[in-house]
């Protein structure tokens, strides 16, 4: 696969209603930061696009339960998540909000008029859950009950978390407000539909061509066979996007949250370019450029809602292109000592909470190494806390770490701080080929990385590490000063070529060791490119004293869960 002219690349909009997890982290956020950070190594134009999703029920449970405004907890959490990234060194160039964006609510105001003028919607009484104790319609979260498809007990209104499927009043069985804690019973109320069927030949043209995983490519498939219904994109509530018409019936109704969250990705890139050029008409270069492709990064239960619904959305409005791939990562479960394994669950207190990570002292870059080592790109994977030290013990201090202080502390210790010269006379076959190896590392994770294989990526990376371990043992500079200056030199020369290549290679897995280690040679990372990797440092390039690149830590610091 080649890599992109230029790029868009987006991650799923988190709801603004809790703090980040693990599991949220490995879905769409590290493997998409990882993807910039490599597109930009190699000099693609790119924007990283993110922000919070405010709108929806999920917000005004939240809302009520906190006993605020839903205005208060989106700016809250927004704040939050925000913190929580930044600590994980998750970049995105703008993590704006769908609630404060001013250039979101008109947008997808455009986007919903424009669709209707399109006559792709049709306006229709429908009939939707309702509460009378509280005397309000119950759409998505507010009613929970047993999935219609696959007969999994509790689902919340909108989508089965087994099945992914979407439910609604049909397909909803034993539904119960989770207001009041009664059954709902159901009324008329008007509703503004798209109906996806008419757009099931262009998901399925789209599907052919566009980059998705082969598990995300199956589930759409199945999607497809079984056929589109119509979908209602309005809902009876007061937080969100109003329904920009002067119909009566369209008063007190907003855009349903999966209509406006996606048009996110668009609002957010023109908010971005009026920050950054002052000319937010720019998006336009990056939403409607043929030389420009839109990768979206998601969890697998947002499959349906890019893969079908935004799919349809953007075919009927017409004006964007359609995203080139859809990344998709599959759920994580976790498994704490002594205990079964489990879904990540905030309200089961099964979660790994990032804040929580961050503030026990976690080194950023472990969690980030452990989580794409266990990344949900082709199954299901564990989490497992004691798993992830023994990692960091054992990979990243022992293998990584060892590697470059005792390569870099020898020299500067021997041949004071700079890189030593390589002579032909004193390199032999061992030392060719080790450097071949190099080359071929740099070109099979940058493969991979092109591949969005991210986890194989890195354990090539930490594959060609173990071979610079046996490199050196081999090779043994201690053994040979003694013996053969000349020839030790050369050992050393080759070391270190090797350790710029690491510290490039690791510069989109874990960017704070990458800077570290290219930091010992004195190089600047954010001037470095990929090709660093495969190129050579002169003899002479000043070095520094390396410090410790990993701490090991102790089995018992294992995080517990915690409410
Ligand atoms: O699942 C979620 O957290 C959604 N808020 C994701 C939205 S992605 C995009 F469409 F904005
Ligand atoms: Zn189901």
């Amino acid at each position: 696969m080649a890599l992109p002219k230029r790029a868009l690349i987006t991650a799923a909009l988190p709801y603004s209603n809790g703090r980040l997890h693990v599991g949220h982290i490995v879905g769409a956020y590290l493997p998409s930061d990882t993807y910039v950070r490599f597109l930009r190594l190699n000099g693609v134009p790119v924007r990283f696009i993110c922000g919070s999703d405010d709108h929806g029920v999920a917000i005004i449970l939240t809302a009520q339960r906190e006993n605020r405004t839903p205005a208060e907890v989106s700016k809250h959490y927004h704040g939050v998540q925000l913190e929580a990234f930044k600590g994980l060194r998750i970049e995105f160039d703008i993590y704006s909000s769908t609630s404060r964006n001013p250039y979101h609510a008109p947008l997808s105001q455009e986007f919903f008029t424009r669709t209707l003028e399109k006559g792709f919607f049709e306006k229709r009484s429908t009939r939707q859950f309702y509460d009378p104790k509280s005397a309000q319609f119950l759409p998505d979260r507010f009613v929970r009950g047993t999935c219609g498809f696959c007969g999994t007990l509790d689902q919340n209104g909108d989508q089965c978390e087994q099945c992914g499927k979407m439910l609604d009043v049909e397909s909803l069985k034993d539904a119960r407000s989770v207001m009041s804690g009664d059954p709902a019973t159901v009324k008329d109320t008007v509703h503004w539909f798209l109906d996806l069927s008419r757009f099931q030949a262009d998901v399925a043209r789209w599907i052919e061509k566009a980059t998705l995983r082969d598990h995300t490519k199956k589930y759409v498939e199945g999607l497809i066979a079984n056929g589109f219904v119509q979908r209602s994109m309005t809902r009876d509530l007061t937080w969100g996007v109003p329904v920009p018409l002067s119909d009566p019936e369209a008063q007190g109704k907003v855009l349903y949250v999966w209509f406006d969250a996606p048009i996110g990705y668009i609002s957010n890139t023109k908010e971005l370019c009026e920050i950054q050029d002052g000319n937010p008409e720019g998006f336009s270069d990056w939403w409607q450029s043929e030389d420009c492709d839109v990768f979206h990064f998601i969890g697998e239960d947002n499959t349906i809602f890019h893969c079908m619904v935004w799919i349809a959305m953007l075919q009927a409005h017409g004006a964007y292109q359609l995203p080139r791939g859809v990344i998709v990562n599959q759920f994580m479960n976790i498994q704490f000592p002594g205990k079964e394994e489990t879904k990540i669950s905030k309200s089961r207190g099964t979660a790994i909470w990032i804040d929580e990570y961050l503030a026990g002292g976690g080194d950023p870059d472990a969690l980030r190494y452990y989580l794409t080592m266990i990344s949900t790109e082709r199954s299901k994977s564990t989490y497992q806390p004691a798993d992830l030290i023994q990692r960091q013990n054992s990979e990243l201090a022992n293998v990584l770490g060892n590697f470059v202080n005792r390569v870099l502390s020898f020299t500067v210790k021997n041949y004071g701080p700079t890189v030593p010269s390589a002579e032909e006379k004193s390199t032999s076959d061992v030392d060719h080929q080790f450097n071949e190896k190099r080359l071929a590392a740099a070109k099979r994770v940058a493969q991979s990385l092109e591949e969005f294989s991210f986890k194989q990526a890195l354990e090539q990376v930490m594959e060609f590490a173990r071979e610079c371990n046996r490199y050196i043992d081999e090779k043994a500079p201690w053994a040979t000063r003694k013996t053969d200056e000349a020839l030790t030199k050369t050992t050393l020369n080759f070391a270190i070529q090797a350790i710029r290549s690491l510290g490039i290679m690791l510069l989109p897995f874990m960017p704070t060791t990458g800077e570290k280690i290219l930091g010992f040679l004195a190089l600047d990372a954010s001037a470095a490119t990929w090709g660093d990797a495969s190129s050579q440092l002169p003899s002479g390039h000043a070095i520094g004293e390396p410090k410790i690149l990993f701490q090991k830590i102790e089995a018992e610091a294992a995080a517990s869960p915690k409410e």
